[in-house]
């Protein structure tokens, strides 16, 4: 069973990543409509993925027998100035993010919640691989800068992500 601290930080983290992937499907509108479907398609996973974060959350309370309550989802931002300055915010988003889920790692901790430090792991090797792949395509939007080619062939890589549902366990 839950304690009431540890289910309404839990309840809020699900707002958190449905507030992601509403976040990334503006980033993919924003794609979409500067041509670059390829970055939009990549975006497509991103959306799904935050989808599937906030569903393991909310798996996870009722499992715990807590109650799901859901809250409003901010407007996130719709506009960026170049997929540059888009990528720099996701980055600055999965920061935000990591801190959030070592605020629940501390909290579990405190309230001594073995079950859900236990599966709150799965979230913290996730972060590490979020961070690490979103910093690798800022890297090389930075290496790009103006090169209309080098952006056209970075586009044509990111159209190659497939976001495929994780298997229970995974
Ligand atoms: Fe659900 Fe991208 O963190």
């Amino acid at each position: 069973m839950l304690n009431a601290k540890m289910l309404k930080a839990l309840n809020g983290q699900i707002n958190a990543e449905m507030y992601s992937s509403y976040l990334y499907l503006g980033m993919e509108a924003y794609f979409q409509s500067i041509s670059l479907n390829g970055f939009a398609s990549w975006m497509r996973g991103q959306v799904q993925e935050e989808l599937f974060h906030a569903m393991k959350f909310y798996d996870f309370v009722f499992e715990r027998g807590g109650q799901v309550t859901l809250q409003t989802i901010k407007k996130p931002e719709s506009s960026w100035k170049s997929p540059l300055d888009a990528f720099k915010n996701v980055l600055k988003h999965e920061q935000l993010v990591t801190s959030l889920i070592n605020d629940l790692v501390n909290l579990a901790i405190a309230e001594k919640d073995h079950a859900t430090l236990n599966f709150l792991q799965w979230f913290v090797a996730e972060q590490v691989e979020e961070e690490a792949s979103v910093g690798e395509i800022v890297d090389k939007l930075k290496l790009i800068k103006n090169d209309t080619s080098g952006l056209f062939f970075l586009d044509a890589d990111m159209s190659k992500r497939v976001f495929t549902l994780p298997q229970k366990g995974e």
